[in-house]
């Protein structure tokens, strides 16, 4: 087999910006060992996330120039609305300006104090939406989800006996709905089977309870489907995900993932009703409800990104380029989430340092570690994102996983990026005795992750 190439050639170029080690000590103290402070400027290879980040194709970039900007009604609109029927098959479409903005949309109208929400894992700002409301967020992935090592094909799928066990205790009138997160951000970018996907949708119906897809990244959840599962083989992507979403009553998407954009949502849903109360809520808080707080031109930009993302040559490349970080540093001994995401690869950190207890965030150190080591970002998804607080004694409960990711904007980065990133990583595991723990400076009330500060222990 020959190399598989990014199959793309370069048109424009962004420079980045090479750093001194010292000057990587003050600036990352200077941002409180948390490199959501740090300035993008003094990042060399930013794997943060790989949200907004992705490069745009020339196609949407000349379809930007036919952006619409009418208030109502502009043609850029209709545009948009057709792509997402053609790929998610709902009757109602809402643009909005992300993902969130999608999630307090819903959740906001059908969540209340006392209810539950279970997914398979929530991502953080689902998770947080969900809380917002008073009702609970509740992670039923099946438990090799949540073991780092473990190979599963489908890591991300629902436990469906813990599903209906919930249902079960809780009652069926106060889970306002199911999410499925695809694929499984928070879990390690892990896929959800179609099979998983038809069981969940059959108990779901079978109580009367409403089926949500978080759809970001569903054009990779769709190719692990066609690679992995038996009987996917000769389908088309899009045919794959047509199926995913045809057992739904709806989705949100943040368009900022899979569907190449750098900025852009949008939420579907099949009734009528609820479609009339989002909308009424997105003219008070996003805007009309044919942008959405959306430009004409970032709507051409997705409606042409989310049949880009479709296609096998990219796709192929996109796992091709996130598998060889994820093969090439664990030969290493680095332990990383098995098998590789689709957008990235996740470190973790508890087996990487065994010397830092979770309540000292082996996690966030191990990103700060990255950084200050090649001016690698990369971000903390453990006990600074989702530990909790005791609501007795106020004391810490540590996350299930201290995980750092890196995920890969799309295409974005060359081979020789990932080659350094490598060396990055190896460098610092060698030396990985000499990290130490660090401690919360400062916290927010919620999402505490962006803005909290530390210092080392
Ligand atoms: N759901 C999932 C699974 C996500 O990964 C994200 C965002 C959202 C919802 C929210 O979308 O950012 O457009 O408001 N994930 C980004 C990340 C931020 O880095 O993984 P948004």
């Amino acid at each position: 087999m020959k190399t598989i190439i990014e199959p793309f050639r370069i048109k424009t170029v962004e420079p980045i910006r090479i750093t001194t080690r010292e000057e990587r000590e003050k600036l990352l103290t200077g941002a409180g060992h948390n490199v959501f402070l740090l300035d993008a400027e003094d990042v060399l290879i930013d794997l943060l996330t790989d949200s907004g980040t992705s490069a745009m194709s020339h196609h949407q970039w000349a379809a930007m120039m036919q952006g619409d900007e009418s208030y109502a009604g502009s043609r850029s609109w209709y545009r948009f609305e057709a792509a997402v029927k053609e790929i998610f098959g709902f009757e109602h479409v809402i643009p909005t300006h992300q993902g969130r903005a999608a999630e307090r949309l819903l959740f906001g109208i059908t969540c209340k104090k006392g209810d539950v929400v279970p997914n398979n894992t929530h991502f953080d700002t689902t998770r947080a939406n969900v809380e917002f409301t008073g009702a609970e967020a509740v992670d039923v992935v099946i438990p090799e989800g949540r073991e780092p090592e473990t190979y599963h094909p489908f890591k991300g799928n629902v436990d469906l006996e813990a599903l209906e066990n919930l249902i079960e205790t809780v009652g069926a009138d106060r889970i306002p709905m199911i999410l499925i997160t695809v694929t499984n951000n928070s879990g390690g970018g892990q896929p959800v089977s179609m099979e998983n996907i038809r069981a969940v949708s059959r108990i779901a119906r079978s109580h009367g309870i409403p089926l949500y897809m978080d759809a970001c990244r569903f054009a990779e959840n769709a190719y692990f489907i066609k690679l992995r599962e038996e009987g996917y083989a000769g389908k088309t992507v899009k045919e794959i995900a047509q199926e995913i979403f045809s057992y739904a009553d709806g989705c949100t998407m943040s368009a900022k993932k899979d569907a190449f954009a750098n900025i852009g949502g949008f939420l579907c849903t099949n009734d009528p009703d609820l479609a009339r109360q989002e909308k009424d809520l997105l003219i008070l808080t996003e805007g009309y409800p044919t942008y959405g707080g959306l430009a004409g031109r970032d709507l051409e930009a997705i409606a042409v990104g989310l049949h880009e993302v479709l296609e096998e040559d990219y796709l192929r490349y996109r796992f091709a380029s996130t598998r060889y970080l994820g093969e090439h540093i664990s030969a290493e001994g680095v332990p990383i989430v098995q098998p590789p995401g689709g957008h990235a690869i996740y470190i973790d950190a508890k087996v990487f340092l065994p010397h830092i207890p979770p309540s000292q965030f082996p996690g966030q150190a191990l990103a700060c570690a990255l950084y200050l080591e090649g001016g690698i970002r990369g971000v903390e998804i453990g006990s600074v994102m989702f530990g909790r607080k005791d609501p007795d004694t106020g004391a810490d409960i540590p996350s299930p996983m201290e995980l750092v990711r890196l995920a890969i904007p799309r295409r974005v980065y060359t081979q020789s990026h990932i080659d350094y990133v490598v060396e990055v990583i190896v460098e610092v595991y060698k030396r990985r005795e000499s990290l130490r723990g660090l401690e919360i400076t400062y916290e927010a009330p919620f999402l505490r992750h962006f803005t909290a500060r530390f210092k080392e222990v």
